[in-house]
């Protein structure tokens, strides 16, 4: 774990390949310069806890977890209390940097989640986890194809999508997050459950969580509005 930490402090790591696309590279800069991130985090984000919540039931000490979206292993942390071993991935060496000093992962690998194959062997993990990144990633298909490959044979894939609460704007697929310049993706369930049954993950539980308002572009035109994430839990039939 020594080597890890050091590794990250010596030099910051580049992405084995360029980003996929521009907002890629802009979501990118922003986490690399997010400084503290977990003490805004602590503002009310509950990915890693609600993550956390519903693998559980399935949960085993000793089992392999693969954290896509690691950040600084806020939801990893919770996995290593309960004896699992994490290997997590990033596209911000910064955030990345951030959890090496924790100590929290056997593994990390600075890789965008835009590109697959991901540097993670096929039936290695027993669960994977993604908190909060998917509203940054246009193909949810990429991401989908690499946890059906990597889970084993009944394991279990939680992940998260931002929302914007009702009245449903229907072509609010995408807008701009004003605060940070991020473009968020509301990925609908239209899109979402057919790229899962294709890939043969079924999907046992769904539930909105984190309520939160967003100064957000859409088309142009720019207005509070509020946004939840919608969390999934998916299994690999086994
Ligand atoms: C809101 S943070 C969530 C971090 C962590 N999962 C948590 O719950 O605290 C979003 C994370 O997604 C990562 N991310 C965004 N786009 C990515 C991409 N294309 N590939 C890999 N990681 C990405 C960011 O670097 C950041 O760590």
């Amino acid at each position: 774990m020594r080597r890890l930490r050091d590794w990250f402090r010596s030099e910051r790591p580049a992405l084995p390949q360029s980003p996929s696309d521009p907002a890629t590279t802009q979501v990118i800069r922003f986490y690399d310069d997010f400084a503290d991130y977990d003490a805004q985090a602590k503002s009310g984000w509950l990915g890693p806890q609600v993550s956390f919540g519903l693998v559980y039931p399935h949960l085993a000490k000793g089992q392999r977890i693969v954290d896509f979206g690691v950040g600084t292993g806020l939801g990893a942390a919770l996995f290593r209390k309960a004896g699992c071993t994490i290997t997590g991935l990033d596209a911000s060496a910064g955030l990345l940097e951030a959890c090496a000093a924790k100590g929290v992962c056997e593994a990390l690998h600075l890789h965008d989640l835009n590109r697959a194959p991901y540097p993670i062997g096929t039936g290695s993990a027993d669960h994977i986890i993604c908190n909060g990144v998917l509203h940054f990633i246009p193909d949810l298909g990429v991401v989908f194809d690499e946890a059906a490959r990597i889970l084993r044979p009944g394991g279990a894939f939680y992940f998260d999508v931002a929302r914007i609460l009702s009245p449903e704007n229907p072509a609010a697929r995408q807008g701009i997050a004003t605060g940070s310049g991020q473009r968020m993706i509301l990925h609908p369930d239209a899109t979402i459950m057919p790229l899962l049954a294709e890939r043969g993950l079924t999907v046992s539980t769904s539930l909105p969580y984190f309520f939160f308002y967003e100064m957000f572009e859409i088309d142009g035109a720019v207005t509070l509005t509020r946004l939840h994430f919608q969390a999934y839990l998916c299994h690999k039939p086994g």
